[in-house]
């Protein structure tokens, strides 16, 4: 992920190694997919190549794409007696990029990540913003807006990457509601924005007449894990959940290990300081569960699996 510095990010760089550096120019962020299966098949291998290097940049706010593939060897250009072809590496990651983003040369990613650093605005309403070192703003998104789309095609790529069994999904159906996170960081007295993570949410229809949200893809980018911004991205959404008399509870789609853990420890938060837990006996009725997954808008398995802590949290 590039944001740039100063104006000249042609020349060729050396080597990675260093997660966060200063290349050519350019503030460079780099890590490492968590899956390539939906690529590059389930062993997540190609064959035919020595010291293969697939690299897929980013423009950090507007995600303009460059693919850049280097090896030192080709199975076909070794002498053997049998004739070998190297697999397709460029092929399969294109199907699943946005075609329109994606640069042609090098130079022409690097002017997009000048020109992207100073202009690109993230698309959507801004819903909420919060600090920590840096600004970090929320924005609400749907498919209706055709920018919208096409920013979303550039980033759905990601969830690829990073969330287990996660596909894309129907952008022709406008009951998705997109949620995204950008750092804003002021550049020469402009605004300049890094997506952080973001968030896809499917409103169901709840009979008779509202509606029941349900959390489909959830991802931090790498370098913004562990530092609070799933936590608060899930806390915005639940509480504009909450304060929605239109919305039912808020459901998750096959959440991961590390999502059921981050939803943990804000749920016990909330409820804990909503005193929700006061008075409570085991065994809790059926009624009372109820109740207070209605109340906070918590889906039954997960109110009842908070409550359960809330009752051992007591006897520690
Ligand atoms: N394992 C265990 N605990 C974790 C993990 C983890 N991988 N990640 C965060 N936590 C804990 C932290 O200790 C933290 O506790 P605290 O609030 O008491 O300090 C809490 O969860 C929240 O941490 P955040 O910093 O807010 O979490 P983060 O910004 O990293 O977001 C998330 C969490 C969304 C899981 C992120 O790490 C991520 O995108 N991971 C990769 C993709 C993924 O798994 N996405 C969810 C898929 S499920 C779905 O899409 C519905």
């Amino acid at each position: 992920v590039l944001r740039a510095l100063d104006k000249d990010l042609t020349q060729e760089d050396e080597d990675e190694g260093e997660e966060e550096e200063e290349e050519n120019g350019a503030d460079v962020i780099q890590f490492h997919p968590a899956f390539t299966y939906p690529i590059y098949g389930e062993h997540e291998r190609v064959f035919g190549y020595k010291g293969l290097k697939i690299r897929l940049s980013y423009a950090a706010g507007s995600l303009a794409t460059y693919v850049d593939v280097g090896c030192g060897k080709r199975i076909d250009e070794a002498e053997t007696s049998v004739a070998l072809r190297p697999d397709d590496i460029e092929g399969p990651l294109r199907k699943v990029l946005a075609a329109g983003a994606v640069c042609q040369t090098r130079t022409e990613f690097a002017q997009r990540v000048v020109h992207d650093t100073q202009t690109f605005r993230p698309v959507g309403r801004k819903v909420h913003e919060y600090q920590r070192e840096e600004v970090y703003e929320i924005y609400e998104a749907g498919f209706a807006s055709a920018e919208f789309r096409a920013y979303h095609q550039r980033m759905q790529t990601l969830v690829l990457l990073f969330i287990e069994g996660a596909q894309f999904i129907d952008d022709a159906d406008e009951r998705w509601l997109v949620y995204t996170v950008f750092e804003r960081l002021d550049i020469g007295g402009a605004p300049s924005f890094t997506l952080v993570g973001f968030c896809t949410m499917y409103q169901f229809f709840s009979w008779p007449d509202r509606r029941r949200p349900r959390i489909s893809q959830f991802l931090v980018l790498p370098p913004f894990q562990g530092q609070g911004h799933g936590s608060e991205l899930y806390r915005y959404i639940h509480q504009a959940v909450r304060g929605n008399l239109d919305y039912t509870e808020l459901t998750v789609e096959d959440p991961s290990e590390a999502f059921d853990d981050m939803r943990d420890r804000n749920d016990m938060r909330l409820l804990i300081d909503c005193a929700a837990f006061d008075g409570l006996e085991a065994p809790v009725s059926p009624s009372v569960l109820a109740e207070l997954g209605s109340r906070f808008k918590i889906s039954r398995r997960q109110i009842t699996r908070c409550v359960e802590m809330g009752l051992l949290r007591r006897l520690g």
